[in-house]
């Protein structure tokens, strides 16, 4: 692995490689050893042209917690509002000797460009590039799941390790990063995924996707469900065409009290409700959901460091190998 631009690329070996290296630098990660030196003497660029506070921050913790230094370049602010493009944002980061570069773009396919190029010479990390994908949103959530799973005794054999897991994924799932990468990777590990939106809030050619596709969030839930994922209404990424009202989503896709309560009278005790935030609470996600036991929003966040070290780690101490023969399936 040179880069770490999307799951859907990312073998289920690698995978699991930095699921596990996550677990291992977990007690970095969750304070409980204060500092590893793992990356002592290198330097991380964060280059962020959306806004972002958990992504951001979560890699600026995770790269100091390996005692690289630290870069965070923000495009408000900078040269880019001067015109200054990709390109020579990019060499200007490189002559300041960055061995990776997180980068967050509003452009899809903005991270991929950056790798495909010679402009600079780090590894380039995937921080959420448009609608397209947020790879260590996904990992950070598959580890949240791994140990809820795992929990439940539920963790697969030969490294699927959610097999059997059924995951619904709810909400604009159109201009969903967070969404794609998840389908990818949590098929990759063998879960069970089922997307559920209004129509128009679907993309184009969901029915390809290795997932099943429901307009019905109560239905989702009495089939039974061990993870539900609840997406950011993206406002920002839409007109009002796209968007039954807000009353109509919420009373229809939105995980309110009552489909809290349901979960209860369903006798589904160990479903988990999860956001990768932020949340548009009273929108898509009730402050009594977001704020209850099966909650699990606040651990994503704390999980989301120890997940970034590793892949920061694994990207910049050299160890590229491919560990063994699986390939993720080709979507
Ligand atoms: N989940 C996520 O990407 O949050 P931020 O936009 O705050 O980074």
């Amino acid at each position: 692995m040179k880069h770490l631009l999307s799951t859907g690329d990312l073998s289920l070996s690698n995978a699991i490689r930095i699921l596990d290296t996550a677990e291992e630098m977990s007690a970095v990660g969750e304070r409980e050893v204060k500092k590893l030196p793992a990356l002592r003497g290198r330097t991380v660029v964060n280059l962020f042209f959306e806004d972002s506070t958990r992504t951001r921050i979560s890699f600026e913790a995770a790269a100091k917690r390996l005692s690289a230094d630290v870069i965070n370049f923000a495009a408000k602010g900078s040269s880019v509002s001067k015109g200054e493009s990709l390109k020579d944002t990019a060499q200007t980061l490189s002559a300041m000797g960055a061995d990776a570069v997180v980068i967050r773009h509003w452009a899809s396919g903005a991270p991929h460009r950056l790798a495909a190029t010679d402009w600079i010479d780090a590894a380039v990390i995937n921080a959420g590039d448009g609608t397209h994908e947020h790879p260590t949103q996904a990992l950070l959530d598959a580890f949240t799941m791994r140990r809820h799973w795992a929990r439940l005794g539920g963790t697969g054999s030969e490294g699927t390790d959610l097999k059997g897991m059924r995951v619904a994924i709810a909400g604009d799932v159109l201009h969903s990063r967070v969404a794609r990468s998840n389908v990818w990777l949590l098929r990759t590990l063998g879960a069970e995924v089922t997307l559920v939106a209004p129509p128009t809030l679907l993309p184009v050619g969901v029915d390809k996707w290795p997932c099943s596709v429901s307009y019905d969030l109560d239905q989702t839930l009495a089939n039974g469900v061990d993870a539900v994922m609840m997406l950011r209404v993206q406002g920002e990424r839409m007109n009002a065409s796209f968007f039954p009202s807000t009353r109509e989503y919420s009373r229809r896709w939105g995980f309110d009290d009552n489909r809290l309560r349901a979960l209860d009278d369903l006798g589904m005790t160990d479903t988990i409700i999860m956001h990768p935030g932020p949340m548009n609470r009273g929108l898509e996600i009730s402050a009594a959901a977001a704020d209850s036991p099966r909650s699990t929003v606040l651990a994503q966040v704390r999980n989301g460091v120890s997940v970034r070290m590793a892949a920061l780690y694994l990207l910049l101490s050299g160890d590229t190998r491919e560990p063994a023969a699986h390939r993720a399936p080709a979507y």
